[in-house]
């Protein structure tokens, strides 16, 4: 086998891939949602202490894993175990394989409802009424329509490579993205009503900090938000050169990513208080009323009240949202596409493609089924595959790899006290950390 791997070009591309994988529709619309409808500053306060304490370590188990192993996840894993059982490490780089075909076959229905949302305003602003409202509206065959294509354009940069793809599009779209939002943010928070949405989300009612229900779901948020645990950051990490600065490149990720999630949380919940001002239903109870509600009935109908620069605020939003879940959905396809070139010897086009058909039959599984698979494969991944993903990691890093493995050795390092505590903390705090709070999720569910 040839043994020349594509790869990053540089430690700002490797940064804008990774970011733009963890930067999609779990910031935009997840983390504004969850934090609604769990009071706003609170979630926002225990959000960021799971992502410090949790997921930014698991983040960097899984870089550091593909980094050094500089393979696809199924081999990398299996090399990490080696020492102890290359075939346990194997079939948990399967696993999470499995999980990255899960994550797209429900993220391509959603992100082709964003495509459908935008070109919806594209035509009300083209005085095409009626096209407008077919877009707008959910329906089977919107799916059926709008999903390839959102298969097809994700394949269509992937098949390019690692730099000319992956690195090339993601240095382009993220930057957009930012600009985007930072516009719509300064618009929204000059209208009436935006000030009392700023009050409760940058302020935290304390006696919800400690709510199980509050901690598990920000977890949740964070690991998926991170597109921690289905090998998609692990096969990015292996297109980056080995680093001995894994560090400061992890934190830069979690902090984009974290800063994108923190923005959009100041773009929706001012919003929803605009709406709210404006006359709009929009909570229950403290609970926004319907979660679907948030994005595509009370933002719709917030942007339908500006008139017309409302449009095009609303293309520009939806546009937005699908930028973000293209640069989201690229690295998990990448999971399957490494395996099936470096461990099959398929070619890159072929292994897009086919990867392409298999992510379109699963998803069309779930439309066809939708209201007995849908939620049921989010909950599945989110709260089962990803949180047991990482621990696989902490365990792999800290206690099965062989030795010369610098983080199970680091925390026998006299001489540097910081990579020490680093390497004990992902070695015993993290692990049973995450079992606690993976217990209580299984006691809750
Ligand atoms: N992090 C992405 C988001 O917040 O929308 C979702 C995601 C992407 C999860 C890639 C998992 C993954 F491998």
């Amino acid at each position: 086998m040839t043994n020349v791997r594509d790869s990053f070009h540089s430690r700002i591309g490797f940064i804008l891939a990774a970011a733009g994988s963890a930067i999609g529709l779990g910031n935009i619309w997840g983390f504004p949602t969850q934090a609604a409808n769990n009071g706003g500053g609170a979630f926002l306060f225990v959000y960021l202490l799971v992502t410090l304490l949790l997921a930014l370590p698991a983040l960097y188990a899984e870089i550091y894993i593909g980094n050094q192993a500089q393979k696809n996840p199924v081999s990398a894993l299996g090399d990490a175990c080696s020492h102890f059982s290359e075939g346990i490490g194997r079939k948990a780089g399967i696993i999470g394989l499995c999980g990255a075909i899960m994550m797209l076959s429900f993220y391509t229905i959603v992100a082709g409802w964003m495509l459908a949302h935008t070109l919806s305003s594209m035509a009300e602003l083209a005085g095409m009424t009626q096209a407008s409202a077919w877009l707008a509206n959910s329906s089977t065959e919107r799916n059926i329509l709008f999903t390839p294509i959102f298969i097809f354009l994700g394949a269509a940069i992937i098949h390019q490579g690692v730099n000319a793809g992956i690195e090339r599009w993601s240095a382009r779209l993220m930057p957009i993205l930012l600009v985007m939002l930072i516009g719509l943010i300064i618009y929204i928070l000059q209208q009436p009503g935006a000030d009392k949405g700023l009050e409760v989300y940058l302020i935290p009612d304390f006696a919800r900090v400690t709510d199980p229900e509050l901690i598990i779901s920000a977890m949740g948020q964070a690991f998926f938000s991170l597109s921690i645990g289905v090998g998609g950051m692990m096969v990015y990490g292996s297109y980056m050169q080995k680093d001995k600065d894994m560090g400061k490149l992890v934190l830069s990720i979690t902090a984009l990513d974290t800063g994108i999630a923190f923005l959009a949380g100041l773009l929706i919940i001012p919003a929803l208080f605009v709406a709210e001002h404006a006359g709009l239903d929009v909570f229950q109870d403290n609970q926004l009323i319907g979660e679907g509600q948030l994005i595509f009935h009370i933002l719709p109908a917030l942007f339908d009240s500006m008139g017309t620069i409302g449009l095009i605020v609303s293309s520009g939003f939806f546009l937005l949202l699908s930028i973000a879940a293209l640069t989201s959905t690229i690295s998990s396809t990448e999971v399957p596409v490494a395996y099936m070139v470096e461990d099959k010897g398929f070619s890159r086009k072929k292994a897009t493609w086919l990867v392409s058909i298999i992510v379109l039959c699963s998803s069309g599984l779930l439309i066809a089924f939708f209201d007995a698979l849908f939620g049921a494969v989010i909950r599945v991944l989110t709260t089962i595959l990803q949180p047991l993903s990482c621990l696989f990691y902490f365990i792999v890093v800290g206690w099965l790899w062989k030795r010369g493995n610098k983080l199970r050795d680091v925390s026998l390092q006299k001489d540097r006290k910081w990579l020490a505590l680093w390497g004990n903390y992902l070695r015993y705090v993290c692990p049973v950390l995450l079992t606690v709070v993976f217990v209580n999720v299984a006691i809750l569910n």
